[in-house]
């Protein structure tokens, strides 16, 4: 159902400038673009007749989602949410405040979140309690990437697109400090937090 992530390639030289703060790059851009196809494919199948409402996070998931959308063959709708979670950049505390709230009304749609990565999960978990209460159909989550070894691994993930080692990553809507978003491959972080 999904890939575990296994590039190990030097990051590409980008503006021509040299970049020792990245690490490898552990999805290239084929392999993500390829991935993405894919869980397009089998959304396309599994919500062919009940068509999605798309709700991505903010701002993570904004070319995950944007890619996505154009891979599913459905009248989806697409809505956003930008939540931000208490604690510091690189470790969530559990507690989220909601900074965007959604536009449409959730009752009896079919409501997929499309999330940059889960890590502890405690963002998506109370993302999920959150947008349950507002009446949803169904409620499922596609999460380009899910860090192994924690408890996201015993959430219920119904689309995952590469599960990757525990390290921070960049790229492909990740940030950090804002930055690196733009890249089209996901890489480690090896700089200052
Ligand atoms: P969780 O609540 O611990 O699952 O954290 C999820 C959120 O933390 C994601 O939506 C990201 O915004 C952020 N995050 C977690 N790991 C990384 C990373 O490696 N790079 C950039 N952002 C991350
Ligand atoms: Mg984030």
């Amino acid at each position: 159902m999904n890939e575990s992530a296994s590039g190990d390639i030097p990051v590409p030289p980008f503006g021509g400038q040299p970049r020792p703060e990245l690490g490898r790059v552990i999805v290239p851009e084929d392999e993500l673009q390829g991935r993405v196809a894919a869980l397009g494919k089998e959304i396309t199948a599994d919500y062919a007749d009940r068509p999605p409402l798309l709700v991505g996070v903010l701002k993570g998931a904004f070319l995950f989602m944007s890619d996505l959308a154009r891979r599913i063959d459905l009248p989806v709708e697409l809505d956003f949410m930008a939540v931000s979670s208490y604690g510091s950049a690189t470790k969530t505390s559990g507690v989220v405040r909601i900074i965007k709230d959604l536009d449409t009304d959730l009752t009896d749609r079919h409501v997929l979140i499309v999330e940059d990565i889960v890590d502890s999960g405690l963002t998506l978990a109370y993302l999920r309690k959150n947008l349950l209460a507002r009446g949803p159909a169904s409620l499922d989550v596609c999460a380009l990437l899910v860090r192994d070894g924690n408890a996201a691994t015993e959430l219920d993930l119904r689309y995952v697109g590469f599960r990757i080692p525990p390290a921070f990553v960049v790229g492909y809507g990740l940030d950090v400090g804002e930055r690196y978003r733009n890249l089209p491959f996901v890489c480690h972080y090896d700089g200052a937090i």
